[in-house]
C-alpha cells in the first residue's frame, strides 16, 4: 500500500506489541523524508519505553523524540516532516501515535511519537471524527479530503485552506484564551501535519512558499501557500 492510502485507513495507535524494531527502517527513511524548506532545521532522537516519563493511560515501546529551534514555521516542518515518517511506519506494520504530554528526562523535545509493532493502527474510513470539507475552507473543496482526515492534538483540527488563484493559502486558526494555554504549542506541528497529508497525496506537484503579500484573515495566522 503507497503512503497515500495509509491517510484514509490510519488511526492513533495506542495498543503496541513488545516486538523490536530494527531502527535502519527509520534512519533509511528519514534520508528520503521532504522538508517543508530546506533550511529549517530539526533532529530526532530513539527512546525505549523506560527512559520515558510515561503520562499518558497508554505506553509503546519506543519513542522518537523530535527536537527543532522555537520559530513556529520550524515546529510546522517537524509535523510535515514526521507525519510522513509516521505513514511510513504504518506501511511496514508500525503504528504510532504524536505525542504531545510524554516527555525524556534531561531533554526537551518539542514532541514525541510514540511507536511500535501493532495489529490496532487502521480503521474504516466511516469512523474517523473530522470537521467538514466546507469548515476547513472558503468552500468545499474534495482535493482537502488528506488534510481534512490528518490527526491534531485533541483532535482540534486547527487548520484552514483558502483559495487563492491556483494555490491554497494556508492558515492556523488562533485559539481562544482556554484553548491557547492548552494547545499553543502544538497547533502549528498539527498544521504540519495536514500540510503531510496534502504532500503525500500530490507528491509530484506539491510546492510550499510564503508569500509577503498574504491576506490578513481575522481568527487566523498565516502559515504559508501550497500550490498542488
Ligand atoms: C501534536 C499532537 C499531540 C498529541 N498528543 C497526544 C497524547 O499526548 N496522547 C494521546 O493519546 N493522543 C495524542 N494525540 C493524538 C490525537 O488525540 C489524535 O490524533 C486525534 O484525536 C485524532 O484521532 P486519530 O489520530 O486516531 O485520527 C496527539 C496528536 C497530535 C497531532
Amino acid at each position: 500500500m503507497s503512503l497515500e492510502e495509509q491517510i484514509y485507513i490510519r488511526k492513533s495507535c495506542r495498543k503496541y506489541l513488545d516486538d523490536e524494531i530494527d531502527m535502519n527502517i527509520i534512519h533509511d527513511f528519514m534520508k528520503s523524508a521532504k522538508p517543508l524548506d530546506d533550511d529549517l532545521k530539526y533532529h530526532y532522537e530513539i527512546f525505549e519505553k523506560d527512559e520515558v516519563k510515561v503520562r499518558n493511560r497508554w505506553s509503546a515501546p519506543y519513542y522518537l523524540a523530535l527536537f527543532c529551534d522555537k520559530k513556529e514555521i520550524s515546529k510546522v516542518n517537524v509535523g510535515f516532516v514526521f507525519q510522513q515518517l509516521s505513514l511510513f511506519l504504518q506501511s511496514h506494520g508500525i503504528g504510532s501515535c504524536w505525542d504531545g504530554l510524554d516527555s525524556v528526562k534531561g531533554k526537551k523535545p518539542v514532541i514525541l511519537i510514540a511507536f511500535g509493532k501493532s495489529n490496532e493502527m487502521t480503521r474504516e474510513i466511516s469512523s474517523f471524527k473530522r470537521k467538514s470539507l466546507d469548515k476547513i475552507s472558503d468552500f468545499e473543496d474534495e482535493r482537502l479530503r488528506p488534510a481534512q482526515l490528518a490527526p491534531s492534538a485533541i483532535n482540534l483540527q486547527p487548520w484552514y485552506f483558502r483559495h487563492a488563484d491556483e494555490v491554497f493559502d494556508v492558515y492556523q486558526v488562533r485559539q481562544n484564551v482556554l484553548k491557547r494555554k492548552i494547545v499553543k504549542k502544538w497547533n502549528p506541528i498539527d498544521v504540519g501535519i495536514a500540510l503531510a497529508h496534502m504532500y503525500v497525496a500530490n507528491e509530484e506537484k506539491f510546492e510550499f512558499y510564503i508569500k509577503s503579500d498574504f491576506d490578513k484573515l481575522d481568527g487566523y495566522i498565516y502559515i504559508g501557500s501550497i500550490k498542488i
